[in-house]
């Protein structure tokens, strides 16, 4: 804290020293104080939460991961090596490939690797992880559509039969790249209330991209919702992506990287997160399970961009540091 306090009342002694006007000086070591105490605030906050869960729903955007292992004293060897298909290799595995090592590069007191480390794995503990959950969540319909047309991990051909099988360490995606895909509502039915399952279903014996998992019901659906309101130290929406992870570093600190700000893996060439699918390939069809989830992640979302005054001009600012 020390350190923090003399770098920033330096500049301002500078300052001081050839502006002889007193109001400056006093203003400037104003604003010192309140970035102190916003400063000090973050890191109370950052201290409750942690050691921070993350939950993955499939398809809300697994470049997050670098957001969560960048922040300081997280997992220091990383320093500034961003992780993406790219640096850690797998393919459409790759965040399964580095979860893997996580246990080993990260400090268990401020980020809990998931274990077994399977990448969408649910909530395991909610009393116990309740405060300490993070994560990104998405339009389902959206989020489904985007799921389908993921030709990289290929999950619309995932049957009971191929999900189970031991392809031998090698990524399913690539095993299965020429498997024809199951026709779009059947596909839909299956990932239907995605993210309710991974809130509620705690030690599931099957994940939520099997196929044969099983329902949910809207009962189930607004014990998430509440889970998203009561147990989630971060909320984040997948198609205000930029502004999320403006948020989260308002909220917790640490410096905004570029690499955070990039998806890592659009689901096809040409495609970015914040473009909709055309829903109308739905054919009315609609997730009305996980729309009480989404409702609930969008609200607490939206209070907190009010709350720490986050918006497009203020992030630019704040992330230009
Ligand atoms: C969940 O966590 C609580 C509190 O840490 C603990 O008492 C309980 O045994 C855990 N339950 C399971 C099923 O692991
Ligand atoms: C929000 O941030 C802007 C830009 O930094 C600042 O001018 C404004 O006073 C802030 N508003 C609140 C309520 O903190």
């Amino acid at each position: 804290m020390l350190a923090v306090f003399l770098s920033l009342s330096l500049p301002a002694i500078s300052l001081a020293s050839r502006d002889e006007e007193p109001e400056t000086t006093m203003q400037q070591m104003q604003l010192l104080q309140h970035q102190l105490a916003l400063e000090r605030a973050e890191e109370r906050r950052l201290k409750e939460a942690q050691p921070l869960h993350w939950i993955h729903f499939p398809k809300t955007g697994s470049s997050f991961v670098n957001t969560i292992t960048h922040l300081p004293g997280t997992c220091p060897s990383l320093a500034n090596h961003a992780l993406n298909e790219d640096t850690v290799g797998g393919g459409a595995c790759w965040l399964s490939r580095w979860l893997e090592q996580c246990q080993g590069v990260c400090n268990v007191d401020k980020y809990s690797c998931p274990q077994p480390c399977h990448v969408h794995y649910p909530v395991s503990n909610y009393s116990a992880q309740r405060g300490h959950l993070v994560g990104m969540f998405r339009d389902p319909d959206q989020r489904i559509l985007s799921g389908y047309h993921d030709d990289a991990n290929n999950f619309a051909a995932y049957t009971e039969d191929n999900f189970n099988q031991d392809f031998g360490g090698k990524c399913k995606g690539e095993v299965l790249e020429k498997v024809p895909k199951k026709p779009l509502l059947e596909f839909a039915e299956t990932w239907k209330g995605g993210m309710t399952y991974q809130l509620v279903m705690e030690h599931p014996i099957t994940l939520t991209v099997n196929p044969s998992r099983p329902k949910v019901t809207l009962r189930d659906a607004l014990e998430a919702a509440r889970r998203v309101r009561e147990g989630f130290a971060f909320v984040g929406l997948t198609e205000q992506w930029d502004l999320s992870i403006c948020l989260f570093h308002k909220m917790f600190g640490g410096p905004c990287h570029a690499f955070e700000f990039e998806n890592t893996r659009p689901s096809y060439a040409g495609k970015s997160a914040d473009q909709d699918y055309d829903t109308a390939q739905l054919q009315g069809w609609h997730d009305d399970i996980d729309e009480v989830v989404y409702a609930a992640a969008s609200e607490v979302f939206r209070r907190n961009l009010i709350l720490f005054n986050v918006s497009k001009e203020t992030c630019e600012e704040f992330c230009s540091h």
